[in-house]
């Protein structure tokens, strides 16, 4: 099932909304939000026809499914599809997309539970045509046609899917922690003072070592740069 609606609240919140009715990998596409949303509450606007604004649902084997690990299958599959065009792209920890320092891409997932977990709905934001932030089209120097992109990241997230149920996951780790942006970045990190980070961990904690080569495993949420002396890259919001 493949929806595409002109104008819709989010993409999430319809699949969330609509669970029981969409089928396996069905994908909910929106040309305009008006209540797109982020992470941590925030807003994402975006306008309308210029990026993709998708949402798959994922139903069969999602029991028990460790969500840390899923959010990095869909950022690797949106790292896949953006090197489709020459772009290369990083995954900063836990859910963002990068080119150049600059996000192009947020990844919003969201568990639905009756009471288990019955279904994952995984939000994509990617900047395609927009001038005002990161995109493929201020990389490329070009208009993309956003339904290209859409079609593409659709094979690659399910395509990462398939992986990542065919127990690939130890290997697709690999390639994402080939491909991330914090990676041996040295960061003051709050109570764990000045550290480096290094592998993401299958059960979704990275590995940080501080100056005195000691080392913690913390499960990452935002990591804000600006907060420690270095230019936050601007936030699509
Ligand atoms: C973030 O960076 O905070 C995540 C942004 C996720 C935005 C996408 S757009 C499609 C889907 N529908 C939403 O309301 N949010 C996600």
């Amino acid at each position: 099932m493949d929806l595409i609606f002109e104008e819709i609240d989010s993409t999430n919140d319809y699949c969330k909304r609509h669970l029981d009715t969409l089928e396996h990998f069905s994908t909910v596409q929106a040309l305009f939000q008006s209540k797109g949303r982020g992470r941590r509450e925030h807003e994402w606007q975006s306008e309308k026809n210029e990026n993709l604004l998708l949402s798959m649902v994922i139903k069969k084997g999602v029991e028990g499914r460790n969500i840390h690990q899923l959010t990095q299958v869909v950022a690797y599959a949106v790292v896949l599809t953006l090197q489709e065009y020459g772009i290369d792209a990083k995954i900063k920890w836990p859910n963002d997309i990068y080119v150049d320092d600059q996000k192009i891409c947020g990844i919003l997932l969201e568990g639905v539970f009756g009471p288990k977990l019955c279904g994952v709905v995984m939000g994509i934001g990617c900047n395609v045509n927009t001038m005002n932030y990161q995109s493929i089209k201020q990389i490329l120097g070009r208009d993309i046609p956003v339904a290209e992109v859409k079609s593409l990241l659709i094979s690659k997230l399910i395509f990462c899917y398939q992986q990542y149920e065919n127990k690939q996951y130890p290997r697709m780790l690999e390639s994402i922690n080939s491909i991330a942006y914090l990676k041996d970045k040295w960061i003051d990190y709050g109570k764990y003072g000045v550290v480096s980070f290094r592998d993401l961990q299958e059960d979704g904690r990275v590995k940080i070592v501080n100056q005195e080569n000691e080392e913690s495993f913390v499960y990452i949420n935002d990591i804000s740069l600006q907060k420690n002396g270095v230019n936050e890259p601007s936030f699509h919001k």
